[in-house]
C-alpha cells in the first residue's frame, strides 16, 4: 500500500515537472513559449534577477584558499526574493523551479571570442540571507594551463577570462563576462596577490556568430630522438633529456605549424618553465620539442603552449578563408597526463620535495631537483665568505 502511495506521487511529480514542455509545438496552457522554450509563468521572477541595462545586481571578488595558492572566485548577488522558496535564487541548481541554466565558459584572452567550457563545478552559495553567490576553486596546478600567464620582474601575473551563461534552454539570456588577476611572487609561492578585474553584463555574446572552440592538441613522450613512437605515459628522471610530440587535433588544423612554444611543469604551487633544447617545428600538424626534466615534483603535468601558424617559423598568420583561424593568433596547449612524480636515476625511486615550503618557480632548483627552500640564503653567505676572503 505504501509502495503504491509512493509510486502515485513519484508519478505525479514527474507529471509536474514534465507539464511545461513543448507538444506538438504548443506550451501547455499553464506556461509560457519563451523563445521557443517552454517555460512555467514564474520563469520571468527569475530572469528578472538577472538585472537590465541600466542595473547589473553582480559583483565579484577573488581570494587564495586559505593556506593554498588555488583561487577562489565568487560572483555575489543579492536575491530579493530570497525568503520565498518556491522564487529564491537564479538558476535550477539554486531552484528546481527555475527555467534558467549556468554554465561557465574560459576564454583565451581579453578579446573574448575563442572560448571553452569548463569543467569547473560552480558551487552555490546561499546562507539564508539575501546575499548569495556563485563559487569556483582553480587549483594552483591549473593556472598555466586555463590563465594567462606574464611576468612583471618579480612576480608571474595569471589573468583569467572568464563568463558565466544563464540561458533558457539554448537561448542565451545573459552572459556576465569577468576577469582577475592573480600575482604570485616567481622565488617564493610566500607572496601571493590577487584581485577582481572588471565584470559586464551583456545579453549577447561578444562573440556573436563567430565564436570559435580552442584548438585541441595532445603532448605525448617520444620513445626516440626521431620521434617514430608516442606514449601517453612514461617515467620522469631528473636531468633525463625528452622528446615531446605537440600535435594539432581538432580537424582542420592539421595544416597548420605550432610556432612560438613555451613549455612548463605545473603541479601543486609548481610553474616551473622549462627551457626548450631543442625544437623541431618546421612540420604541418605538429612540432617536437627536447626538454630536460629539470625538476623533482609529485603529480607533474607538463604543459606545451604554442601558436598556429599558416607558415612555418612564423608568427604571421596569413588571413585563411578557413573560420578556424581567423583570429590574428589561435593559440594552443598540450598536456602530458599527470606523472606520479619525478624519479632519481641511481635509485629508481620518486624524489621527495618537501611540497609545504614555499616553491621557487624561477630560479635552478636544488641538486635534489626541489625547487623549495631558499638558495639565496647559501648565495648570501657564500658572498660573505668570498668578502671576507678578499
Ligand atoms: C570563497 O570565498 C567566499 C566569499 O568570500 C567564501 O564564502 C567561501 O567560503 C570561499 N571558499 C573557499 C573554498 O575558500
Ligand atoms: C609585480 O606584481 C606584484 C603582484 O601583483 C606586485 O606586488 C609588484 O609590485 C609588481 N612589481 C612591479 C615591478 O610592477
Amino acid at each position: 500500500m505504501q509502495i503504491l502511495s509512493l509510486l502515485a506521487i513519484l508519478c505525479l511529480l514527474t507529471t509536474i515537472k514534465a507539464a511545461c514542455e513543448l507538444v506538438n509545438g504548443a506550451c501547455p496552457s499553464a506556461c509560457n513559449l519563451v523563445q521557443g522554450e517552454c517555460v512555467s509563468l514564474s520563469c520571468f521572477d527569475f530572469t528578472a534577477k538577472l538585472g537590465d541595462s541600466q542595473t547589473n545586481p553582480f559583483k565579484g571578488t577573488t581570494a587564495y584558499v586559505d593556506g593554498t595558492v588555488d583561487l577562489n572566485i565568487t560572483i555575489t548577488y543579492t536575491d530579493p526574493k530570497f525568503t520565498d522558496t518556491t522564487l529564491k535564487g537564479i538558476t535550477k541548481e539554486e531552484n528546481t523551479e527555475s527555467c534558467l541554466s549556468l554554465k561557465l565558459y574560459n576564454y583565451q584572452d581579453s578579446s573574448k571570442l575563442v572560448r571553452t567550457q569548463s569543467s569547473y563545478k560552480i558551487n552555490n552559495i546561499n546562507d539564508g540571507s539575501s546575499t548569495r553567490a556563485y563559487q569556483f576553486t582553480i587549483p594552483s596546478k591549473d593556472f598555466v594551463k586555463q590563465l594567462q600567464i606574464s611576468d612583471n620582474g618579480t612576480s608571474f601575473i595569471f589573468h583569467g577570462y572568464y563568463s558565466l551563461d544563464f540561458s533558457i534552454g539554448s537561448s542565451l539570456q545573459r552572459v556576465l563576462y569577468f576577469d582577475f588577476l592573480a600575482g604570485i611572487e616567481r622565488t617564493s609561492t610566500n607572496n601571493l596577490d590577487t584581485s577582481f578585474g572588471s565584470l559586464s553584463s551583456k545579453v549577447q555574446l561578444d562573440c556573436q556568430g563567430s565564436c570559435q572552440t580552442t584548438a585541441t592538441s595532445t603532448l605525448q613522450f617520444c620513445a626516440d630522438k626521431a620521434c617514430t613512437q608516442v606514449t601517453d605515459k612514461a617515467d620522469l628522471y631528473l636531468n633525463d633529456e625528452i622528446w615531446l610530440k605537440h600535435t594539432l587535433t581538432k580537424s582542420g588544423t592539421e595544416v597548420y605549424y605550432l610556432t612560438n612554444p613555451e613549455i612548463y611543469f605545473t603541479g601543486d604551487k609548481l610553474f616551473k618553465k622549462a627551457t626548450i633544447q631543442q625544437s623541431k617545428l618546421n612540420q604541418q600538424g605538429y612540432s617536437l620539442y627536447l626538454i630536460k626534466v629539470e625538476i623533482a615534483w609529485r603529480s607533474v603535468t607538463i604543459v606545451a603552449k604554442a601558436t598556429l601558424s599558416s607558415t612555418a617559423g612564423s608568427t604571421r598568420i596569413l588571413d585563411e578563408q578557413s573560420r578556424l583561424l581567423q583570429q590574428n593568433s589561435q593559440q594552443t596547449q598540450g598536456l602530458t597526463s599527470e606523472v606520479d612524480c619525478v624519479k632519481d636515476k641511481d635509485s629508481n625511486e620518486c624524489i621527495d620535495c618537501d611540497e609545504s615550503l614555499p616553491v621557487d618557480n624561477y630560479n635552478d632548483p636544488q641538486e635534489d631537483g626541489c625547487p623549495t627552500g631558499s638558495n639565496s640564503y647559501l648565495i648570501f653567505l657564500s658572498m660573505i665568505l668570498v668578502a671576507l676572503f678578499i
